[in-house]
């Protein structure tokens, strides 16, 4: 009778108990309470946003959230999402660390600069590689201009000039596969010099198999990211839910990058670079980690915070380094070509307007005018190209290429978003490129391809509206996690541009399925588009 009792205590009490910390408490009284719910279950349980994300969704339902419920959202119990200026400002110019969610990129089992958890290891690593890839350095680096000759001249419009001849295939040519290409080779070439880059736009077999195994590392993104114990729990009972396969397919990766790092640190090493008189062959970024690491050894030694992962191991730090910048520079860039390519093709009077203000720099690109000597634009000059430089910014608003969600946590011990106080530490946070950009307040008709926007001289906008649409911009992320390669990808896709619509007319021959996938980097959801390449003979 008495133990009865005791026991029946014991279950409701532990019932009680279960049903406070789960429901009464997540959903009423957390300070998180307060914040608007995306789904009526979000207070309790993570299911309605991780099946949103299992189904390639979040960016457009977490668009329709902000809409209705504002711009602070709850997505779980320990979830929100913030979509406006002061949520921005708070997260990500505030500092707020990143978390377990970027641990897959790291790469050999280290950390690089983009994978770093903490804001300490992060600026160890960011103050080796942002000195090379600021703007004046972009903008002036010998290096980058004598890859960029050899990687138009020498590759890209040999090769389009041959596709817009009386020889071409009637179906076109696949924008997609050669922006990918174009983009590997500059970031390669920046990285380890024109020597030791990839030629992807002469190596077709190779790159379609390159690229195939990228493929494979995204595809395979959802359980380790979004549910990490279950799957390495799971992979302890051998049951995977990443196939093995992509494993083999991120070692190859892997292994394709260190014979480039073995090359040019030998290239260095050996005495070679110092000999070396051709810009070109300068490996810019692989250079400058190296010297990073050795000023860290040196200054700060066992006082690092990088003397357990980077000092301890220097060669797979920098191999880790060197495949994130490629991973990170060539699909983005790609992408944004691929964008801005079909854009172009839909608007022929806009593109015969671009050509005549390419043409106006002098020297121009064109291969009949001063192109024929191969020459290269001032960037100083490139640079402030009015309409070239709308169409890029209205394509990587429209068309982010990493629209997605970009998690941070909450430090703790507390902080306060907006007009919620109290916000517990570790809670995850984070903002989209889709949603800001299709605010309809900043960027009348959202949904609409308007390079006017971007020009100034046309647009009308008051003082105000142009800082609005300069703020709510967010196409390269913001704060001291910022894209840490924004200049040379401008700089690379503005000299891309120039050199293919000084030359070129583009027309669509097929851009089924254009529509931008749903995710964190997104491209065309049929993986192509086929445009005809029309030589302009002026
Ligand atoms: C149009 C092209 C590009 C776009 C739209 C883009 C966008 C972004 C965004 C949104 C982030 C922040 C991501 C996050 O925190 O989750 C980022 C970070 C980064 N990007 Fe880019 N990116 C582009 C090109 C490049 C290029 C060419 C490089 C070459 C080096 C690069 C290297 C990086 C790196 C290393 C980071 C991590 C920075 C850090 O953690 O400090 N990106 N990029
Ligand atoms: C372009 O590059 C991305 C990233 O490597 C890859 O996933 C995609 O399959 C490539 N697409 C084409 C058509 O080359
Ligand atoms: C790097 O360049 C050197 C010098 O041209 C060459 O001997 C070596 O094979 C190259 N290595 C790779 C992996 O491209
Ligand atoms: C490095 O590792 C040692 C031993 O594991 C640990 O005591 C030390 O705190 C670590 N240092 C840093 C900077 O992480
Ligand atoms: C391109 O540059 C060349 C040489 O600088 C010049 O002769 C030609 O007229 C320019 N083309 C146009 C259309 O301005």
């Amino acid at each position: 009778m008495f133990s009865s009792s005791v026991l029946l205590l014991g279950v409701v009490s532990i019932s009680f108990l279960a049903i406070y910390k789960l429901i009464i408490y997540p959903a009423f009284l957390s300070p998180l309470a307060k914040v608007p719910n995306a789904h009526w279950s979000s207070p309790i349980a993570p299911i309605w946003i991780l099946w949103t994300r299992y189904n390639d969704l979040e960016n457009r339902v977490l668009h329709a959230a902000h809409l209705k419920h504002g711009t602070v959202v709850r997505l779980a119990p320990n979830e929100l999402s913030i979509n406006d200026l002061a949520g921005l400002r708070t997260v990500y110019a505030g500092g707020f660390e990143k978390g377990e969610w970027y641990s897959i990129f790291d790469n050999y089992g280290v950390p690089c600069m983009f994978s770093s958890w903490h804001s300490r290891t992060h600026s160890a690593r960011k103050r080796m590689i942002s000195n090379i890839y600021s703007k004046s350095n972009i903008h002036n680096s010998p290096a980058l201009a004598a890859q960029a000759q050899a990687i138009l001249y020498d590759r890209l419009l040999p090769k389009l000039t041959s596709a817009s001849g009386p020889q071409s295939h009637p179906n076109g040519v696949d924008v997609h596969d050669i922006w990918n290409a174009t983009t590997m080779d500059f970031i390669t070439a920046y990285i380890f010099g024109l020597k030791n880059a990839s030629n992807f736009l002469a190596e077709e077999v190779y790159r379609k198999h390159w690229f195939g195994l990228y493929h494979a590392r995204k595809v395979y993104t959802f359980f380790p990211q979004e549910l990490p114990h279950l799957t390495v729990f799971f992979k302890k009972l051998h049951l995977h839910l990443v196939p093995t396969w992509v494993n083999d397919a991120n070692r190859e990766l892997e292994v394709w990058t260190q014979e480039r790092c073995h090359s040019t640190s030998a290239y260095i090493k050996n005495g070679l670079a110092a000999k070396d008189n051709d810009p070109a062959n300068v490996p810019v970024v692989f250079q400058a980690m190296l010297a990073g690491i050795e000023k860290e050894e040196r200054m700060k030694g066992a006082e690092s915070v990088l003397k357990n992962e980077t000092l301890q191991y220097p060669e797979l730090s920098i191999a880790s380094e060197m495949i994130d910048h490629i991973a990170a520079g060539h699909e983005t860039s790609g992408i944004t070509l691929t964008y801005l390519s079909w854009e172009l093709s839909k608007n022929i009077p806009l593109q015969d307007a671009l050509r005549a203000e390419l043409l106006s720099l002098s020297p121009n690109m064109s291969l009949s005018g001063s192109g024929s000597s191969k020459s290269i634009p001032s960037s100083k000059d490139l640079n402030i190209l009015p309409l070239l430089h709308a169409i890029l910014m209205e394509t990587l608003r429209l068309h982010a290429a990493i629209p997605g969600n970009q998690p941070r946590m909450t430090p703790y011990p507390s902080c306060t978003l907006g007009p919620y106080t109290d916000i517990p530490g570790g809670v995850r946070i984070g903002s989209h490129a889709h949603v800001l950009h299709r605010n309809s307040e900043v960027y009348l008709d959202p949904d609409k391809f308007d390079h006017v926007r971007w020009l100034d001289d046309q647009n009308g906008y008051t003082e105000e509206q142009r800082r609005e649409r300069d703020r709510w911009f967010w196409a390269f992320s913001s704060g001291g996690r910022m894209c840490v390669g924004s200049n040379f990808a401008m700089h690379e896709i503005k000299l891309t541009v120039a050199a293919v619509y000084a030359n070129f007319r583009t027309h669509i021959v097929d851009d089924e399925g254009i529509e931008q996938t749903d995710g964190y980097t997104c491209g065309p959801t049929s993986n192509k588009l086929f445009l005809r390449f029309e030589k302009v003979v002026d």
